[in-house]
Parts: C-alpha cells; sequence; structure tokens
C-alpha cells in the first residue's frame, strides 16, 4: 500500500516519523443532506468517513496505528501489548495491524464499564479479537491508565524472558503522542479534499476520548492555517478533565515534530453535554443519533464513540448558528453495535 507521504514544511518531521502503511489513505468525504433535512435544513452537513479505513472493520485507531506499528518495526519489535475496554476498537486494530506486520498481539481487557450483558463480553470487538489470534489477559479496573500500564510492563518483561521482542502501546498520558501524527495527517488530507471538491466547513465535530484524534486533527489545522472550529464530543471524561488533557497533548505534538504549537487555549472546545451516563453506556440525545444515523444516511453508529459525538453534531445543526457547513468525523466502532444490540434494540424502541 502507498501513500503520497509529503508533507509540507509546516508539519515539521511528519515525514521522518517511522511509519507502517495499513490502509491506503483519502477516506470518503460524502454530503449528509438526509441528516441535515432532518435537522431543519438550517445548513449543510458532511461526513468524513473515517470508519472505512480498510483494516478489520475500520475506525479511527487505523491512523494512529500506522505511528505506533511504525515505530514497533523500526524496534524490531515481534509482540505488540495494548490495554483497552472489554469493547476497545483500539485493540482490536492494534491486533488486526500486528497480524499484516507479521507480528503477535496481548491485549489486556480493562473493566471500565459496568455490564452484565453476556454479549458485552463474547461479541463485536472480543469475537473479532479472538478471531485474530490475540493473546487476551483481563485487568480488574477501568480507570486506572497507571495501574494498567504497569500490569502491561509486567507482561511484557515475561515476553522478552522467553526471548521475545515486546513493544507497548502506553494507554496512559505522558507518553510521546504518536497516535495524534495520524490526525496530524488526517487534517492535512482533508483540507486537500475540502480544496479538491471547492468545499468550505465551519465546524467539526469529533468524539474526545484519549484525545490523539481531536488533538492531532486540531494541531494539524492550526498548523496548516485553516481556523475551522473543532468540537470534541467528551466520551471518557467531563470536559475540565478533558481540556487540559488537549492543551497538553497539542503542546506535546508541537515537541514531537519541532514545531511551534499554534493551538490557542480558545482553541480547545470540548463539550460534556453528551457524556452521562457514563463511559460505554448511552443516553438518550445518543441513542437517537444512533437511529437518525442510520436512518437518515445509513450511517452506522455506536453507543460508546460515534453516537455521542454524532448527538453533538445533531444539536449544532438544530441551534447552533444557521447558514454553516458542520463535519461530522465518523471514528469508527461498527463492530461494538454488536456487542450492544440489546442496548441498540431498546434505542430503536425509543428506550
Ligand atoms: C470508534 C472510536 N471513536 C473515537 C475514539 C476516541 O478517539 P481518541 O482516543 O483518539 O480520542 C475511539 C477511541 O477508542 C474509538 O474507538
Amino acid at each position: 500500500m502507498t501513500h503520497e507521504a509529503e508533507f509540507p514544511p509546516e508539519l515539521g518531521a511528519l515525514n521522518d516519523m517511522p511509519r507502517a502503511r495499513l490502509f491506503s489513505g483519502n477516506t470518503p468525504l460524502q454530503p449528509m443532506p438526509n441528516l441535515a433535512r432532518a435537522c431543519g435544513d438550517r445548513g449543510e452537513m458532511f461526513v468524513k468517513r473515517d470508519d472505512c479505513t480498510e483494516l478489520a472493520f475500520g475506525g479511527n485507531k487505523v491512523r494512529q496505528l500506522e505511528f505506533y506499528l511504525g515505530e514497533a518495526a523500526r524496534r524490531g519489535a515481534d509482540t505488540v501489548l495494548i490495554t483497552g475496554a472489554v469493547q476497545s476498537n483500539f485493540v482490536r486494530l492494534a491486533a488486526a495491524g500486528a497480524r499484516l506486520l507479521g507480528m503477535d498481539c496481548h491485549i489486556q481487557l480493562e473493566e471500565r464499564v459496568a455490564k452484565d450483558d453476556p454479549l458485552y463480553r463474547s461479541s463485536g470487538n472480543v469475537l473479532i479479537d479472538r478471531l485474530l489470534g490475540a493473546h487476551l489477559h483481563s485487568y480488574p479496573e477501568g480507570e486506572d491508565e497507571a495501574g494498567a500500564d504497569r500490569q502491561l510492563g509486567e507482561i511484557a518483561e515475561g515476553l522478552k524472558a522467553e526471548g521475545r521482542t515486546p513493544y507497548i502501546i502506553p494507554l496512559s498520558p505522558g507518553h510521546k503522542p504518536l497516535g495524534a501524527l495520524g490526525y496530524v495527517v488526517a487534517a492535512h488530507e482533508l483540507l486537500g479534499q475540502l480544496k479538491a471538491d471547492g468545499l468550505h466547513i465551519d465546524e467539526i465535530v469529533v468524539a474526545s476520548g484519549s484525545g490523539n484524534t481531536h488533538g492531532g486533527l486540531l494541531f494539524g489545522l492550526r498548523a496548516l492555517g485553516s481556523d475551522i472550529t473543532v468540537t470534541g464530543i467528551c466520551v471518557r471524561r467531563d470536559a475540565e478533565a478533558q481540556r487540559p488533557r488537549l492543551l497538553a497533548r497539542c503542546a506535546e505534538i508541537a515537541d514531537l515534530l519541532g514545531i511551534a504549537n499554534k493551538v490557542t487555549s480558545g482553541d480547545v472546545i470540548v463539550s460534556d453535554e453528551f457524556l452521562a451516563p457514563g463511559y460505554g453506556l448511552a443516553g438518550p440525545a445518543c441513542r437517537e443519533a444512533m437511529v437518525l444515523g442510520a436512518q437518515a444516511e445509513a450511517l452506522m453508529l455506536d453507543p460508546t464513540y460515534t453516537g455521542k459525538a454524532m448527538a453533538g453534531a445533531i444539536a449544532s445543526a438544530r441551534s447552533g448558528p444557521s447558514g454553516r457547513a458542520i463535519l461530522f468525523l465518523h471514528t469508527g466502532g461498527t463492530p461494538a453495535i454488536f456487542a450492544y444490540q440489546n442496548d441498540m434494540l431498546a434505542a430503536l424502541q425509543g428506550g
């Protein structure tokens, strides 16, 4: 798979970063006229289809993994280790990317969501993790990033003792934000598409979890001179906790690429309006968004990330200033729909 890997000098060392090509680039940018109509026809709506990043059901993490797995390959790793929630898309895609590169994968699944539904533990991403032959481990806590990383470190030590060369994709903050580089690339790609199509976008709405997608996109847009508003919809922690995380992430990206950070504090917009009842659980606006996304635009949205982000895009289209163009960044999460089948059915019944 080949990419045109030529980035302008404004993006600093991006051309020189190790990168494993996991998809063919340029995800579709599509209009959403039916959804715009359903939101009162007050402006235009578009979707950037990062659910179509090809690898094993796709998603935003494919872009991020290009840089993590590029670094793993550079270091001669033969095994990748990663931690995440039981229905993590990141761990599923890490296992898939590792397979493409001929590596093994150890996945640690954390108890982050209080759900007894057996489908949550066996279907969706978990089923795919198993199909990919990943080694599954569990971690009893869902809110202990440092502890989860520590346990991954212990598993890695055991693998080293067996003669393997492990590479850990870290969860906790304070590590090089390699994943965010995937979204600096995406900002460059998007601006190229907008120019080619003669489109103007006022606001991008995106799920904000680790902040690598939101932060990388915002950093890349500002570095390239774009002032498009980027609204991050909190999916993991509230706005008060997410804001400083985003600011730190942007400063870390600037360090990594050796360029100025053009993101100002006013650029970091986060909303936790759709976070309740919490990570991995859908509230009423998220449920409505999942149904509307499917029935207006045939988009498959999940209860943890994209349903909440779409609820944010819909709210902005319905009640923000009129005459604007809003772009929803579809970050994937498709397999989780099957693990959350019972919640999806409840959403359909208006529950
Ligand atoms: C489908 C999906 N969307 C959005 C996100 C959030 O992205 P980030 O962690 O880069 O903020 C994730 C994170 O796992 C995800 O799986």
